[in-house]
């Protein structure tokens, strides 16, 4: 993990990684979108991941390289020295304004910021992600639940999409509970709930915040199936079905 502070990447810190194609994860946070995008794919590769984030705690936890950033002043400097190489650009906007959860709504509503900032950079697959509460907000959304993938944590989630998408079905019961323990252990049931390795090194409070990397390898198997002579990236032409 590299941690760039200032918006700009020198030359030498990260030379190796720019022969890679790259995906961009705007409000980054600790890295649930940046997991699921490095790890999709058969051969496992992913993305190289730029993730961009105001808040440098969240660095700690980020498995990519992390641009510390505030996107109300608009995208940082890397985002132009490295655009050609952007197959992808995922968005997850702060929550609290919408949420339906015990934190009281707060905070300003920036999915228009993080839709008209996917416009701009103009990628071949781009994803807004929120909660439920913000489906108002979003066109067409799809929501996703962790039960449909097995996983032991709802999460139920909306997302904008670039592309053709459809949502998944919930297997659930009505009431579904579960306790997370205390908010700053490393709790590794709670991890694991996630998808994610009983060692990842994250907190049940990082959590949170965190997408499933189930869900981005849905939505990037639905862009890749659905809409193949699109667009292609370099990823998807590892996918495409060979006429045998
Ligand atoms: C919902 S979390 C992101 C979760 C992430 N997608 C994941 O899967 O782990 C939203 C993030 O937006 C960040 N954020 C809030 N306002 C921001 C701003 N103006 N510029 C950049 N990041 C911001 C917060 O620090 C927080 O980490």
């Amino acid at each position: 993990m590299s941690v760039i502070s200032d918006g700009t990447i020198g030359d030498q810190a990260l030379e190796d990684l720019w022969d890679r194609p790259l995906a961009l994860d705007l409000f980054a946070g600790a890295g649930g979108a940046c997991r699921g995008l490095q790890t999709y794919g058969h051969h496992g590769l992913g993305w190289e991941v730029i993730g961009i984030d105001a808040d440098q705690r969240k660095a700690r936890y980020y498995p990519g390289v992390f641009v510390k950033h505030d996107l109300t002043e608009g995208l940082p400097e890397v985002v132009d020295d490295y655009a050609d190489q952007i197959e992808v650009v995922w968005a997850s906007a702060p929550c609290r304004f919408a949420t339906d959860l015990q934190f009281a709504r707060s905070g300003e509503n920036l999915i228009p910021l993080a839709r008209d900032l996917c416009q701009e950079i103009d990628p071949p697959v781009w994803i807004l992600e929120n909660v439920p509460g913000a489906r108002d907000h979003l066109e067409n959304p799809v929501q996703f639940c962790g039960s449909a993938f097995g996983l032991g944590v709802r999460k139920h989630r909306l997302f904008e999409t670039s592309f053709f998408a459809h949502g998944t079905p919930c297997s659930h019961p009505e009431k579904f509970d579960y306790a997370i323990g205390d908010r700053e252990a490393p709790v590794t049931g709670y991890r694991q709930v996630h998808g994610l390795s009983p060692h990842a090194p994250l907190t049940a409070k990082a959590l949170r915040e965190v997408i499933p990397p189930a869900y981005i390898h849905e939505l990037l198997d639905q862009y890749i199936h659905y809409a193949p002579h699109t667009h292609e990236t370099a990823h998807s032409a590892d996918h495409t079905p060979k006429c045998q």
